[in-house]
């Protein structure tokens, strides 16, 4: 039995509900909304698909439909307008995520939570505290999806399969993520392997160009459109995955570190194996100095807003 709940049927929540059916990821999928017209449209809708996807039991519930579930998924929330940093919406998240939680853990303490409202790693770092739950049964969407733009862009650049590119943004989903270019390898041939005539190589105006895009992606996809939904979708879906395959996948996701690199007490994105009971283990990756640097003060930035947080 594959039980997901998924908490906030929004654009992220309920294109992550459509995913699920496509790839047939659970047995059960339940939708909560504060909006019931949504969350029943929503069901209505994805069940009169059912045919042509996959079988599964869709409907829309209220909190006492956590019993049982193996991952409850959480997107509710504010989401950025354009102009607002994910950052901006810590005070009005943190306050739903009061709520939610409560409602939750008088249902299931066992589930696995996979946290995707902004500011990501900070409402991560605040389920971790307010459910007081084992830290690995806790992750944050993290810079998977980052990580993913980042691969993209690289691919566009050298005409590379995006799964031929092994490489990682991690620290915060946001405005402090950092590349983590003395790791990047195509294929296993890493940067300074690669001589400037190859169609692989990357000049260091093309990097800057690539982290910037990555970087800013999402500002950019809500001045278009409005909201961000179907990469961050997919990537919820691939954490679910690993996490119900047991497939022990390593993917950058939100983690609590406690003494890493010296970070302590905060929530950040880092390559983590993940598998059914959640965090199995959080690498220890080598960086450069400089890269070192800015993943402390990646955390340090999140320290600050968190220490604005009544707990
Ligand atoms: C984005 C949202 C999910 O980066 O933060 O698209």
């Amino acid at each position: 039995m594959k039980k997901i709940v998924v908490i906030g049927s929004g654009a992220v929540g309920s294109t992550f509900a459509y995913t699920v059916l496509v790839k047939g990821l659970a047995n059960e999928l339940v939708i909560i909304d504060i909006n019931k017209d949504k969350a029943e449209g929503d069901a209505l809708d994805l069940n009169h698909g059912l045919l042509l996807a996959q079988p599964m039991k869709i409907y829309a519930g209220d909190y006492p439909d956590c019993e049982e579930a193996d991952i409850i998924v959480i997107t509710a929330g504010a989401a950025q307008k354009p102009g607002e940093t994910r950052l901006d919406l810590m005070q009005r998240n943190v306050s739903i995520y009061r709520q939610i939680l409560s409602e939750v853990l008088k249902y299931n303490k066992r589930a696995i939570f996979l946290i995707a409202t902004n500011p990501v790693d900070i409402l991560t770092y605040i389920t971790i505290k307010l459910t007081n739950l084992p830290r690995e049964q806790i992750i944050g969407s993290g810079t998977l999806l980052d990580s993913s733009r980042f691969r993209y862009l690289i691919s566009e650049k050298i005409k590379v399969d995006p799964r031929n590119i092994h490489g990682l943004i991690i620290g915060e989903h946001g405005d402090t993520e950092l590349p983590i270019w003395s790791l990047l390898n195509i294929s296993g041939i890493n940067q300074d392997q690669i001589v400037e005539e190859s169609r692989f190589y990357l000049s260091d105006e093309d990097m800057e160009d690539i982290y910037e895009n990555t970087k800013n992606a999402a500002y950019q996809i809500i001045e278009k459109k409005g909201a961000t939904y179907y990469a961050i979708a997919l990537s919820l879906a691939k954490i679910c995955e690993t996490i119900l395959g047991d497939q022990k996948s390593i993917i950058p996701v939100s983690v609590y570190l406690d003494d890493y690199k010296g970070i302590n007490d905060v929530c950040l994105g880092i390559p983590s194996v993940v598998g059914r009971n959640g965090i199995e283990m959080i690498l220890d990756i080598p960086l450069s100095n400089e890269e070192e640097q800015k993943l402390i003060n990646s955390g340090k930035k999140l320290r600050e807003f968190i220490n604005q947080i009544e707990l």
